[in-house]
């Protein structure tokens, strides 16, 4: 294990010049200062409000902090905190329970998948995985609370009536994407592929089932890149498995940082796709580096998802295309939000951030 398990060390890699300073907003010169300011922000968050009364049983609050409080990117929170500024947000104290709630689903999801009846592992943000660390029940309701918290912190959020009915839409966004059609249904296919792949059931339904349920022209979109129906089947149950388990919560981030910066409706569509886009093109290098990354750096289990029969890009496709999808996925993200941004433009530091994230979440090595 990582011998510095327990020390922050910045994920972020090269440094861009930033310029102007919206009120409210931490003063910095660039996107690597200013994304280190927002993580810290962040964490100070999660440390401030998750205390629990003596009702909670000790165990439960410590497996609890113990994976909410260790050393995570904060990326969605983050995202969150750049759309809010990017929409014209200025006090961070209005979007904070957003920022709490969106770790805690996070922190929660991860959790579960490390379980042993999902991706059975023991290494997370550099230390053991919950389950490892205490046990395997002891997570499961680390898991549960966290969840359930995401929405206590929410809804507490909704007694400033100048709020309220931002946050009770914030509900709706966010339990929308980590539910049975978002994230969660994504995990699920995840594990029914793999499942299925080791014989423990049936891959040629959910492949029937992708056919059935396409919309017009997706799979013909993607026949024609691969001359093969049942392969195309595969290859877009692929992406909605990556947009449901991990772009449904990245979208969700971008657009309850748009909500809570009072943008238009199209303005937060826009921002979602975005955070969808930016999402898949995060679990397309998560599987590149499952293939070419490093335990120690990444803190986490690597080399597992082909002898799990996971769907992965690089199982698909192989590394080199894989790399090529990955640039064409963050080209075509970021052009949709160039062409809609008039609106953005007015806060040029946030949007260039927002950029620059979507190259962090391609080109990471952590
Ligand atoms: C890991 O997410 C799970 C995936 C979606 C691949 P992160 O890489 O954002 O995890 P932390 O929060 O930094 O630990
Ligand atoms: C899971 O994807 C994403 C979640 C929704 C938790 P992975 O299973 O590939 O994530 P890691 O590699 O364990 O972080
Ligand atoms: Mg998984
Ligand atoms: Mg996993
Ligand atoms: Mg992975």
């Amino acid at each position: 294990m990582n011998a510095d398990a327990n020390q922050r060390t910045e994920p972020w890699a090269e440094s861009r010049p930033l310029n102007d300073v919206p009120a409210g907003f931490p003063v910095v010169s660039d996107c690597v200062e200013y994304l280190s300011e927002l993580r810290t922000i962040v964490d100070d968050l999660l440390e401030r409000r998750l205390h629990f009364p003596k009702d909670c049983p000790n165990r439960l609050a410590e497996a609890m902090r113990y994976s909410l409080l260790a050393p995570g990117k904060r990326l969605r929170p983050i995202l969150a905190l750049v759309a809010y500024e990017l929409c014209s947000g200025t006090d961070i104290k209005e979007i904070a329970p957003v920022c709490v709630a969106l770790e805690a689903v996070h922190t929660y999801s991860l959790i579960h998948d490390d379980l042993p009846a999902m991706d059975d592992d023991d290494l997370r943000r550099g230390r053991p995985t919950c389950h490892r660390q205490f046990d395997e029940a002891t997570a499961i309701l680390a898991g549960d609370a966290l969840l359930t918290f995401a929405f206590e912190v929410l809804s507490e959020g909704a007694e400033n009536p100048e709020t309220a009915s931002r946050l009770l839409e914030a509900t709706r966004i966010l339990s929308h994407a980590a539910g049975a059609t978002g994230m969660v249904g994504g995990q699920a296919d995840d594990v029914l592929w793999s499942s299925a792949c080791q014989g423990g059931g049936d891959a040629h339904k959910l492949i029937d089932e992708t056919i059935a349920d396409a919309a017009e022209g997706e799979i013909d979109d993607v026949i024609t890149e691969t001359g093969d129906v049942r392969k195309s089947a595969i290859s877009l149950l692929l992406k909605k498995i990556h947009r449901r388990k991990t772009g449904a919560l990245f979208g969700a981030a971008v657009e309850l940082g748009a909500l809570m910066g009072e943008a238009s409706v199209e303005t937060r569509v826009t921002l979602r796709r975005f955070g969808y886009d930016l999402g898949l093109a995060f679990q397309i290098a998560d599987d590149l580096l499952d293939v070419v990354g490093d335990e120690a750096a990444m803190g986490k289990n690597v080399h597992k998802d082909a002898d799990a029969n996971k769907l992965t890009f690089p199982a698909l496709y192989g590394v080199e295309a894989t790399r090529e999808k990955l640039a064409l996925v963050v080209s075509q993200a970021k052009s949709s939000l160039l062409e809609r941004s008039c609106e953005l433009e007015r806060r040029p530091r946030a949007l260039e951030t927002l950029l620059y994230l979507i190259d962090f979440a391609a080109g990471r090595e952590k």
